[in-house]
């Protein structure tokens, strides 16, 4: 019989995600305990208020507000708390004491992985993160390990569950954004401040995270364009489904490569996807991630992208690792930062667009709208004009172009705007996926 070694475990946080993972430690720690190869001690659970409600009944005597003592001799630290500080704090001081950490952060990771990872580097402990991208659905793992010999081209998907959900009921039920907005908030989908999810701030995180791992460069939030889908309405869900498209919350992490050498592009925005498009199929709250390799092509990621027991899996495989790792001793392995790829700006990359315009229903119009996009270098690959539906003697003309640089686009879009024919530019929108 194997002489297990007994491995304590610090937790930090209790909500959704946390309360399961205590549950799992728990009821599950015999079959852990063999996996591991060690005896997983659940030492404590840091939390703000022992008496807080929780989704799992939690045994009281493991609460504690006193994370500082919890981490003091924890093997593995799993920091479940979520923002900046005191998680950042309590991340650095579980690796200077010899713990290995899981977390989920994605907004510190994006933010402060730099210093995270440096500090785990140094001390040679592991940092754990598959839970901060994608729920349950391993995508970190295989970019880290699986993938570690390949080069990666493009990864590509919808990495926001809550945002798909709206947009998903938007579409497939006819809803106004408002109204997908509160059936997102009363399940509970939304985070806390939900301009996070709506504005794009969480995808652009988890995009930050994929670009950092796939292109073995520091990329944080702030490198990441990003535009939510706070403007998207029912209308243009309407307009794309009738063009066969439908429209999603994309995150785009892409190598370029250009004259002066090697850059990335890493952006998160709504865009149309041909109903055809494998993505267009990812309902609900679902997540998919494309990952395009050099040598083994195209693979695709797909599953929860949310949910406390869901995500709860992705900390469990990570737990599990570690206490291996803390087993076989060695140091931790890093992450691989050194091709410091500089970020292109978003004018550098290609793209399609489709463009709204509501112009007076009169004759010459339309060639006066052609010419003003050819004389910008922009080729139209469709026209379709109908009329208004909110103003008399008025059309809209939906454009689309040929794939272009976006500087060319965005810089027809202006000319277009200013000119004396259009009314209003009505929606612009890129199209992914082709
Ligand atoms: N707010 C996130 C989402 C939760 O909607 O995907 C999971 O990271």
């Amino acid at each position: 019989m194997i002489d297990h070694r007994r491995l304590r475990v610090a937790l930090l946080g209790a909500g959704s995600v946390g309360s399961q993972v205590a549950n799992l430690l728990l009821t599950q720690a015999s079959e852990l305990s063999e996996r591991a190869g060690a005896d997983l001690e659940l030492a404590g659970i840091a939390v703000r208020d022992v008496d807080a409600a929780r989704d799992v009944d939690l045994p009281r005597e493991l609460l504690t507000t006193d994370a500082e003592s919890l981490i003091v001799g924890a093997d593995i630290v799993i920091e479940l708390m979520g923002g900046i500080e005191p998680a950042r704090t309590h991340i650095l001081a579980a690796l200077n004491s010899g713990a290995d950490v899981v977390t989920g952060n994605k907004a510190l990771l994006a933010t402060h992985g730099a210093e995270i990872f440096d500090a785990a580097d140094q001390l040679g402990a592991s940092v754990s993160y598959e839970a901060a991208v994608a729920g349950a659905i391993p995508i970190i793992r295989p970019l880290k390990d699986s993938l570690a010999g390949d080069r990666i081209q493009r990864i590509f998907g919808i990495v926001n569950g809550s945002t798909n959900f709206i947009l998903d009921k938007m579409d497939r039920e006819g809803l106004s954004a408002e109204e997908a907005q509160r059936i997102a908030t009363d399940l509970g989908y939304l985070e806390a401040d939900p301009t996070l999810d709506l504005e794009g701030y969480d995808a652009a995180q988890k995009a930050a995270i994929l670009a950092s791992l796939a292109f073995h460069t520091h990329v944080s939030l702030d490198d990441v364009h990003r535009e939510g889908i706070e403007n998207i309405t029912a209308d243009m869900i309407d307009g794309a489904r009738r063009a066969g498209f439908t429209i999603k919350l994309l995150a785009v992490c892409e190598r370029l490569e250009g004259e002066d050498g090697e850059s990335i592009s890493v952006r998160v925005y709504p865009a149309l996807i041909s109903r055809e498009h494998p993505l267009a199929s990812v309902h609900g709250g679902n997540n998919a991630v494309f990952v395009e390799a050099a040598a083994a092509g195209d693979l695709m990621f797909y599953g929860a992208g949310a949910g406390g027991i869901q995500t709860a899996s992705a900390i469990m495989g990570d737990v599990v690792s570690a206490a291996r790792r803390h087993i076989a001793g060695g140091v931790g392995v890093g992450e691989s930062p050194r091709q410091s790829l500089p970020t292109a700006p978003i004018g550098r990359i290609m793209t399609r667009y489709q463009v709204t315009l509501e112009v007076a229903d009169e004759p010459g119009v339309l060639a006066q709208i052609s010419g003003i996009v050819s004389e910008a270098g922009v080729s139209v690959a469709t026209v379709e004009q109908t009329p208004s539906s909110d103003a008399e003697g008025r059309a809209h003309i939906v454009i689309g172009t040929h794939r272009a640089r976006e500087q060319a686009l965005s810089d027809t879009v202006a000319r277009l705007a200013e000119s004396d024919v259009v009314e209003r530019v009505v929606s612009v929108l890129r199209v992914e996926g082709e």
